[in-house]
């Protein structure tokens, strides 16, 4: 994944649709917190959430949408909060497949998700597995995911190849260092959004971050819906991309 930037599809307004766009879904909590329900009711309505925007993502025409679901900082939530995300994940795994399958999008997890429960780790693989001869949209999960420990591994792997003599440590550049991340062979990110006000990026996609557009929006994450996504895209479609140039 690079900077590169083929010409993007025009949305219904005439402005360009982004390729990628990556969410970070703050504000469960809040949610919660204002309706005086517990953490989890709010993850809940996330997760609903969840399904309704990556369907109006596909609807837009966004080719991938990566969301940050758990974050490699998230174990240090109360143990009971981290069961019931990993609850959450679980029921959603079961529950989309079969939509996953039917509407022909393929599933990706960034992230080491292999440091979650064995039962989840097979989930992942199968889906990963069911949906990989799809065609269509790509939705990338990121779970246990930290751009910094992803740059880190991508480092070390170019650093073995390199001390075993296959690899000319000049011939590294952007490319190459792209290629050895998680999202490699994924389009380039396009638009970042944050929910529920919060302005930084939290350890997410930090690389793939360089030319994308930011959008911070203060609806919290469970209110967010396929309305707030495309107006989200309308304010992407006015912004002026340069990447480095006039
Ligand atoms: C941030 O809200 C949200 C999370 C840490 C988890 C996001 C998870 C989901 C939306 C549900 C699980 C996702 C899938 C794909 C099944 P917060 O709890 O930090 O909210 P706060 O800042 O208001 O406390």
């Amino acid at each position: 994944m690079t900077a590169a930037s083929a010409p993007l599809p025009a949305s219904p307004e005439g402005g360009a649709v982004p390729r990628h766009v990556a969410i970070i879904m703050d504000g469960n909590g809040r949610w919660a917190k204002a309706r005086r329900l517990p953490r989890i009711a709010g993850h809940k309505q996330g997760v609903d959430a969840v399904r309704r925007v990556s369907r109006a993502a596909r609807e837009l025409g966004i080719e991938v949408l990566t969301l940050y679901a758990f974050s490699s900082e998230n174990w240090r939530r109360p143990e009971e909060e981290v069961r019931d995300l990993m609850g959450l994940l679980r029921h959603f795994l079961k529950n989309e497949l079969r939509d996953l399958v039917a509407e022909n999008v393929r599933l990706r997890v960034i992230g080491d998700y292999h440091a979650l429960s064995d039962d989840l780790v097979a989930m992942i693989d199968g889906a990963i597995e069911r949906t990989s001869v799809n065609t269509g949209a790509t939705l990338v999960i990121a779970l246990n995911y930290g751009a910094q420990a992803e740059i880190v591994a991508a480092a070390r792997r170019l650093a073995a190849a390199a001390k075993a003599g296959e690899l000319d440590p000049a011939a590294i550049d952007d490319t190459m260092f792209g290629d050895a991340l998680t999202t490699h062979g994924l389009p380039p990110l396009d638009l970042l959004i944050r929910t529920s006000g919060e302005q930084r990026l939290s350890n997410f996609l930090l690389w793939q971050a360089a030319y994308a557009e930011l959008l911070f929006v203060d609806t919290l994450w469970p209110d967010f819906d396929g309305a707030a996504l495309a107006d989200a895209i309308a304010q992407f479609g006015k912004r002026q991309r340069r990447f480095g140039g006039l």
